[in-house]
C-alpha cells in the first residue's frame, strides 16, 4: 500500500515522521475518511469542507490538498499503485501543525503542516447489517469542542474498547442524559415514525453520513428533527441505527444486552440502508440514475 507524505509517494511501511511532529507530541492536527468506489470518492467537498474548517479553528494554515483537483489526484495515485481502483476503499487524510521543538504554544517560528494520506481496501459490513449490531451507552468524556474531527481520539478510542471488550459494535456517548454519537458515527432513532438525531453544535461531529442520511430521509418523505435522544429514549426507540462513513449505515437491534423493539432491523433504517446504497453508487458511477 502507498502512502503521500508531504508531497512524496512511498510505500506505508517506510513513511516516517519526526518525534518531533506536533501530531505525534500534542494531537494537534485534524483528519479526514472518504469512502471509495470504484476509485471514486464519496462527498469529496463536505469532507474537504469540514477539514477547511477544523484547520481554520485551529489555525493550521491549510495545505494545498485541501483543494479537490489536488485531492483527486493524490487519491487517485494512491488507489491505482495500491491496487484498489475496484470494489471499495478508503482513504485516510491527516494534517498537522507540523514539526517543532516541543512547547505547548504554537510553534514561534512558522512550520509547514505535515500531510500524510493512505488509502485501505474497504468491506462493507454486510453481514452484521442483515441482522442489526449491539451498542453499549457509555459516558461522553470528551471535550467541548467535538465538532472538530481532531486526531485526540482517546475517549472515542476507550469507548469502542469498551464496546467490544462487552462483544458489541460501538458505544453510544451520553451527556447530560442525552445520547451524543458514537465512537466514530453519528446516532439515529425511530421514536414514534419520527427519525431524531442530535442537533450539530458542539458536542457531536457534524457527520457527512448523517447528512446524506437527512437528505435521503427528506427525499423519501421520512420526517426527520435534529432534537436529542435521552437515554430512556433511547432504550425504548423503535428503531436505533448509526451512520458514518466506515460505519455506513448500520442497525443497532441491541443496547447494553437488552433488546431494541422487535431485535430486528426496522423499515425506516431498512429503507435508509438500501438509499444510502443507491445514492452511494449513482455518486460514485457505479450505477447510472437512469438505470
Ligand atoms: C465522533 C464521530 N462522529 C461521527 C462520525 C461520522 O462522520 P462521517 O459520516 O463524516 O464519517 C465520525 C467519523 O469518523 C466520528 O469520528
Amino acid at each position: 500500500v502507498l502512502a503521500y507524505l508531504n508531497g512524496q509517494y512511498q510505500p506505508r511501511s517506510g513513511a516516517t515522521i519526526s518525534v518531533e511532529d506536533r501530531g505525534f507530541v500534542f494531537g494537534d492536527g485534524v483528519y479526514e475518511v472518504w469512502r471509495i468506489v470504484n476509485g471514486t470518492l464519496f462527498e469529496t467537498e463536505r469532507h474537504l469542507a469540514r477539514l477547511a474548517s477544523g484547520l481554520n479553528e485551529l489555525r493550521i494554515p491549510a495545505p494545498d490538498i485541501v483543494h479537490p483537483d489536488v485531492l483527486n489526484s493524490v487519491a487517485k495515485r494512491l488507489v491505482a499503485e495500491s491496487g484498489l481502483l475496484d470494489g471499495e476503499a478508503t482513504l485516510y487524510l491527516e494534517v498537522t501543525r507540523g514539526v517543532a521543538p516541543r512547547t505547548h504554544q504554537f510553534p514561534s517560528k512558522p512550520t509547514n503542516p505535515t500531510v500524510y494520506a493512505t488509502v485501505n481496501r474497504f468491506s462493507p459490513p454486510e453481514e452484521l447489517r442483515a441482522k442489526g449490531a449491539a451498542c453499549i451507552t457509555i459516558p461522553d468524556l470528551r471535550w467541548l469542542r467535538c465538532d472538530i474531527k481532531t486526531i485526540q481520539l482517546l475517549p472515542n478510542v476507550l469507548a469502542k474498547q469498551a464496546a467490544v471488550e462487552r462483544g458489541a459494535l460501538d458505544a453510544i456517548m451520553i451527556r447530560d442524559g442525552v445520547a451524543t454519537e458514537g465512537s466514530h458515527a453519528n446516532v439515529f432513532a425511530v421514536i414514534d415514525g419520527v427519525l431524531r438525531t442530535h442537533p450539530t453544535n458542539h458536542l457531536i461531529l457534524a457527520g457527512i453520513t448523517r447528512a446524506v442520511v437527512l437528505e435521503l430521509a427528506a427525499n423519501a418523505g421520512i420526517r426527520a428533527v435534529e432534537e436529542p435522544v435521552t437515554e430512556a429514549e433511547l432504550a425504548s426507540a423503535d428503531e436505533l441505527f448509526l451512520a458514518g462513513t466506515t460505519t455506513d449505515v448500520m442497525p443497532i437491534v441491541r443496547l447494553n444486552d437488552a433488546v431494541i423493539a422487535s431485535g430486528q432491523p426496522g423499515p425506516i433504517t431498512t429503507r435508509l440502508v438500501r438509499e444510502f446504497r443507491v445514492c452511494l453508487d449513482v455518486a460514485c458511477g457505479v450505477v447510472s440514475t437512469t438505470t
